[in-house]
């Protein structure tokens, strides 16, 4: 059993539900497109970096572009995510995460954030929570997206832990998949069913406390 000395945490869907805002964009541009969009589709998007989300989105619309029309339309939905999310604040954090952070930095524990968003600091800025975080590793920092283990080991290297030290918090499968191959302990924030090897599952980081981080 290694001492757990840091917690890694995705923002998308662990500390904040801006799902609903990246398919309110997601969905506009879709319907500029002239095809639908759904909610289920939303779910395929998840963890998914923004040019592959587009991707996706394009192969349901079965519409094909160059790649200075992708850019394009990654930049109009980008637009219109941060017009949302700049209204976010912090009524919006979800239950039990503040007092998760409080708790593990009073047991001496260091904090990471490990995110594929671009938007990551003006996420945390609007809801008031950056200084919670001993380092802050975004979509800006990382060329290699979740499954890859890169945004994690960075997190870690950027703590000065090693990786068996640390736990990732994780809503999505590759996000999962990319704490195991950074040879991480994972808690799943989610439901049990859907979320394949994590080594716990939490609903949410409500249900998390300092003495259930140690396996
Ligand atoms: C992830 C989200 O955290 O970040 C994805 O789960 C999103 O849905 C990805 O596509 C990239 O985010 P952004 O804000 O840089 O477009
Ligand atoms: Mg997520």
């Amino acid at each position: 059993m290694s001492k757990i000395k840091a917690c890694l945490f995705d923002l998308d869907g662990v500390v904040v539900d801006t799902a609903k805002y990246h398919y309110l964009a997601w969905e506009r541009l879709a319907s500029s497109l002239g095809f639908n969009f759904t909610k289920k589709d939303n779910e395929r998007l998840k963890g998914v970096s923004r040019m592959k989300s587009l991707e996706i989105l394009l192969s349901i619309g079965n519409i094909k572009a160059c790649d200075s029309e992708k850019l394009k339309m990654a930049q109009q939905k980008n637009n219109w995510y941060v017009e949302y999310i700049s209204k976010l604040d912090s009524k919006e954090i979800l239950p039990g995460v503040k007092n998760f952070l409080i708790e593990l930095r009073q047991n001496g524990i260091k904090i990471a954030l490990g995110s594929a968003s671009k938007n990551s600091m003006l996420i945390l800025n609007n809801l008031n929570l950056t200084s919670y975080f001993d380092a802050i590793v975004d979509g800006n920092k990382v060329s290699k997206a979740k499954p890859d283990p890169e945004v994690f080991l960075l997190g870690a290297s950027e703590l000065k832990v090693q990786p068996l030290e640390c736990v990732v918090f994780e809503d999505a499968q590759a996000g999962i998949d990319a704490a195991k191959a950074a040879n991480m302990k994972v808690i799943g924030i989610g439901q049990k069913d859907v979320l394949l090897n994590a080594d716990k599952v939490f609903e949410g980081l409500r249900d998390a406390h300092i003495d259930l981080i140690e396996f």
